[in-house]
């Protein structure tokens, strides 16, 4: 018997049936065909063997896009298909994915075009969870909820969430899947101590809604992790030549604020990307934590993280303080 269910808690997703572990992995830039498959194997192991049960990822998620689904695909039948009911994969469509006029937003065609690809692509039956990935300005919002309920009512995903929806986009979509009778389940929004948008109402939506939040980039792709105070490490995402972040990221007042947080993290005897978990997990809207990673140790160092204690009112003042500093 394995023991990965032993130490990882697993929290209820807004008023679902739904229980997500309190950290989660996404697979955007690390798993496509520029790391070793090995590696993202490796990756995929050490979540699941502490207890991470939900894999993340988009159609366009690589590089190139579309990748990371289909290395996920080959892991997962070599390794994992006889774990299928123990996990929730979710996928998503809303940014750019083929050309011509279908393959972008939020038209039904494209939702369940991209939904047949990315099934072909893992070789799943389903996915557990659908987004639509981003707001689209033109679609009428009725369009896209209406094609994420017939997604789920053809079976070929069980939940439907939404992705970067604004509050008032958020409270509208989640009134018109209700209606449908295909609740929405899950809000991914960014959410990291630079960029703190969804402190303005949509949490608190959320949480009226009985919608479950799971926050990405909660390091701010590794700024937060420190890794950057001393350079570019070669092997880090920037070092790696991502088109998501690139070194005017790496502004002087980013890091003296980073090199700040860091004195915090080291008086509680955490790593600084420790920290920032502890920060986003003190709000209690949050159903789960969406890491990134480019090495299994990374995953370790964030697990290890729900054991900390909490931060102290002194500590979350000094934290404040820092990041309202120049
Ligand atoms: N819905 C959306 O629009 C959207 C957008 C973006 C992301 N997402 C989802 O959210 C997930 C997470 O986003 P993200 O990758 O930007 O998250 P993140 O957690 O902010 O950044 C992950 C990166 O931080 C570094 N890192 C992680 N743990 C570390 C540690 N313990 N010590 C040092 N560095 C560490 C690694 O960078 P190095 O590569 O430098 O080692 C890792 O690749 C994605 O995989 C995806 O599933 C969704």
């Amino acid at each position: 018997m394995s023991n990965r269910y032993d130490n990882m808690k697993y929290v209820r997703c807004g008023r679902s049936g739904l229980l997500l572990p309190q950290i989660s992995l996404g697979l955007w830039q690390s798993f496509g065909d520029t790391y070793p498959l090995q590696n993202s194997r490796n990756m995929l192991h050490t979540a699941f063997d502490l207890g991470i049960t939900h894999f993340d990822i988009a159609n366009n998620y690589g590089p190139p896009p579309g990748a990371a689904e289909k290395n996920f695909g080959r892991i997962y039948r070599e390794d994992f298909i006889q774990h299928r009911d123990e996990l929730i994969i979710s996928t998503k469509a809303g940014y750019p994915m083929w050309d011509g006029p279908y393959g972008d937003f939020g038209s039904r065609k494209y939702l369940v075009a991209s939904l047949d690809q990315s099934l072909k692509r893992t070789g799943l039956d389903y996915f557990d969870i659908f987004y639509h990935h981003r707001p689209d300005p033109e679609t009428p919002l009725e369009e896209t909820m209406t094609a994420l309920d017939h997604i789920v009512r053809s079976g070929k995903a069980l939940y439907v969430g939404i992705s970067s929806y604004n509050v008032e986009q958020t409270k509208a979509a989640a009134a018109m899947l209700k209606h449908l009778g295909t609740p929405c389940l899950i809000h991914q929004p960014v959410y990291n101590m630079f960029n703190r948008w969804v402190e303005d109402g949509l949490l608190a939506t959320l949480e009226e809604e009985g919608i479950g939040c799971i926050p990405f980039s909660t390091l701010a792709q590794g700024i937060l992790s420190g890794r950057y105070l001393d350079g570019i490490p070669a092997d880090s995402r920037i070092g790696m030549g991502s088109i998501f972040l690139r070194e005017d990221s790496l502004q002087e007042s980013t890091l003296n604020k980073v090199r700040k947080l860091k004195e915090i993290a080291d008086s509680r005897n955490q790593t600084l990307a420790q920290l920032a978990i502890t920060w986003i997990r003190r709000k209690p809207q949050i159903t789960t934590v969406l890491m990134g990673a480019s090495k299994p140790s990374q995953i370790e160092e964030i697990v290890a993280s729900l054991s900390h204690p909490a931060l102290t009112p002194e500590e979350l003042a000094k934290i404040e303080q820092i990041l309202a500093s120049k």
